[in-house]
């Protein structure tokens, strides 16, 4: 697998980045100092969620809207926040633009209107099917699918530690980083077939959402000291 995972990351693109949880993910990341290209797969309505993001942003925020594609050939790191049923096309749609990068997959193989009850793909989990799909050459990061989109537009800290599997230590590392930016807290949580406990875990958030009525159940990682996460 080519590891160009010590590389320093200025730029991320993230496909599906119009979307609730990828619009949120992009301001905490512009407002951290990266530069955020959001991708759609209308260069317009991208151009628009950039637009929007200025509006909370500081002023020297860099934030740029383009097609999927370009963003993430434009990109160091490509984020992946699309709806699990476009999860493959997209993917398949990635292969050519992202060799040789960090693919990070914030996707949860939800099958509505069972998103409840956890249902993994054959692959073993959704972020196992995208390192099928991009082949070796890419190292897949699986993280945030705990993390609800309410929080992530605020300011204020967000109760739910965010459990990064990935292909590679460095790879988790480097995404680690990503998470601290984000002003969140995170942990390596081991080798990417552990996502599928990850992926897993959203489907019983929201249903601890649904039962209790509330809108953004998370988990804490307890028992070790906080400097040994990433925030
Ligand atoms: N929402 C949350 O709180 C949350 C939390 C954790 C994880 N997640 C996961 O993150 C992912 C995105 O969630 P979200 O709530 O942001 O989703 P969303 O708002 O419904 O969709 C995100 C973006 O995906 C693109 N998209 C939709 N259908 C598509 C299709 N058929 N083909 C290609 N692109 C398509 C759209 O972008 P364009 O139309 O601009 O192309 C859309 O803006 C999901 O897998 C979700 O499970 C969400």
């Amino acid at each position: 697998m080519t590891d160009q995972s010590a590389s320093p990351i200025h730029t991320i693109a993230i496909v599906g980045g119009t979307g609730k949880e990828g619009k949120g993910l992009a301001y905490r990341w512009a407002k951290a100092g990266y530069r955020l290209l959001i991708g759609s797969r209308q260069a317009e309505k991208a151009q628009a969620a950039a637009d929007e993001l200025h509006l909370l942003l500081p002023e020297n925020a860099v934030v740029e809207g383009m097609a999927n594609p370009e963003a993430a050939a434009s990109a160091d790191l490509v984020v992946v926040t699309v709806p699990y049923a476009a999860h493959r096309d997209t993917f398949e749609m990635l292969i050519p633009f992202v060799q040789g990068k960090i693919v990070v997959d914030v996707t949860v193989p939800l099958v509505p209107p069972k998103v409840t009850k956890v249902q993994m793909p054959p692959a073993g989990s959704a972020a196992q099917e995208a390192q099928q799909i991009l082949g070796e050459g890419v190292q897949v990061a699986a993280a945030f699918q705990n993390i609800s989109y309410e929080h992530l537009l605020r300011d204020e800290p967000v109760e739910c530690d965010v459990l990064v599997t990935g292909s590679s230590k460095a790879a988790r590392a480097q995404v680690l980083e990503l998470v601290k930016a984000a002003n969140l807290v995170g942990w390596d949580a081991g080798p990417i077939e552990n996502s599928v406990v990850v992926e897993g875990l959203t489907s019983i958030l929201i249903g601890l959402n649904k039962q209790y009525g509330v809108q953004s159940a998370g988990v804490r990682i307890t028992g070790i000291p906080c400097s040994g996460g990433s925030a």
